[in-house]
């Protein structure tokens, strides 16, 4: 066999070898853009809510001047016009976070050109609600400044009967269960809707965001990401993200079904290449490859924490 023939071949067996050669987006790793950091820190600095948080240990240690470092493990859509996103998510209990620490995953639908912004997921944010427990949140901001948690101001309108209101606890059972989010914006009326069920296949609606909030999105949004991410005050040791399992292993941390959605409520795959990866300390979280499958686009992310810095 020609030497050129045989090393054909030997690369193709390399390629086949490896299960996601063929179905996962090319995916390059960046450094998570300032602007993005922002968003996945996400204090209600101008709400009501910001009484009950005064006197809290965020907010002296933020006059301390300690810092409060955010480390995540994300996917970012490239820059084009969406309508939404879906995703479903694994859940975890972590009844004993400590106060100045947070665990969270969550997606957001933002513009970028005006940091409006949207965000659904859960988290454990002991400062925050005054306990360990995981609960269900929604956020929105205009500026990426100002911005605010559930329901405390107006903005998110929350619909009769929903079977879930933001700030909710989960509980999951034995530690661990899976919800569904869609944001989405409505050919109806052009608010953006929030639905959410514990599969797929069986959603409802949360609320939604009018879009009279949102002058950067009327038409469209521009980003869209699923973040995993931790808070913790330097020198502390930050805390396990996900579930504490390296991205690698099957039993980590996932975000599942990730899809966008189109003008008419419909799922469809991000294109090949298109996304871009993110891992703000890759010696205690990492991001897994994105898999493009027909069973549903996933990834995992995680890992055990530990970081000081
Ligand atoms: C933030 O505070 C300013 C000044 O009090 C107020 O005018 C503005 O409406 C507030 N924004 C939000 C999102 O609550
Ligand atoms: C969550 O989803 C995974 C993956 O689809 C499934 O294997 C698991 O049984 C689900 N867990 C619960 C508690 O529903």
């Amino acid at each position: 066999m020609p030497h050129v023939a045989r090393l054909l071949v030997l690369v193709l067996f390399v390629v086949s070898l490896d299960p996601w050669a063929s179905k996962s987006t090319a995916s390059s790793y960046h450094e998570y853009p300032r602007r993005l950091a922002h968003h996945i820190r996400m204090p209600s600095l101008n709400s009501s809510s910001k009484v009950t948080r005064t006197g809290s240990d965020r907010a002296e240690a933020s006059i301390k001047g300690v810092e409060e470092i955010p480390h995540y493990c994300a996917y970012q859509s490239g820059e084009a016009a969406y309508a939404g996103t879906i995703a479903t998510m694994d859940v975890y209990a972590f009844p004993n976070l400590k106060k100045g620490q947070s665990i969270s995953a969550h997606i957001s639908v933002a513009d970028s050109q005006t940091s409006n912004q949207l965000v659904s997921g859960w988290e454990i944010d002991p400062d925050l609600y005054g306990d360990s427990k995981t609960h269900f949140f929604v956020y929105w901001t205009t500026d990426r400044k100002n911005g605010c948690s559930n329901l405390d101001c107006d903005g998110f309108v929350p619909v009769n009967l929903a079977t879930i209101t933001p700030g909710d606890t989960l509980e999951p059972s034995r530690g661990h269960m899976n919800i569904t989010l869609k944001i989405f914006k409505s050919k109806e009326d052009g608010d953006w809707w929030l639905h959410f069920g514990h599969d797929i296949n069986n959603l409802s609606p949360v609320g939604y965001w009018p879009k009279s909030l949102l002058n950067g999105m009327q038409d469209h949004a521009d980003d869209i990401e699923w973040v995993g991410s931790t808070f913790s005050f330097s020198g502390e040791i930050s805390p396990l993200m996900g579930n504490g399992h390296w991205p690698r292993s099957n039993s980590a941390a996932s975000f599942r079904n990730v899809q966008y959605i189109d003008r008419n409520g419909k799922g469809y795959d991000p294109p090949m290449g298109s996304l871009h990866a993110f891992e703000s300390h890759k010696q205690c979280y990492r991001t897994g490859v994105f898999q493009l499958q027909v069973q549903g686009n996933m990834f995992y992310y995680g890992g055990p924490g530990g970081c000081t810095g």
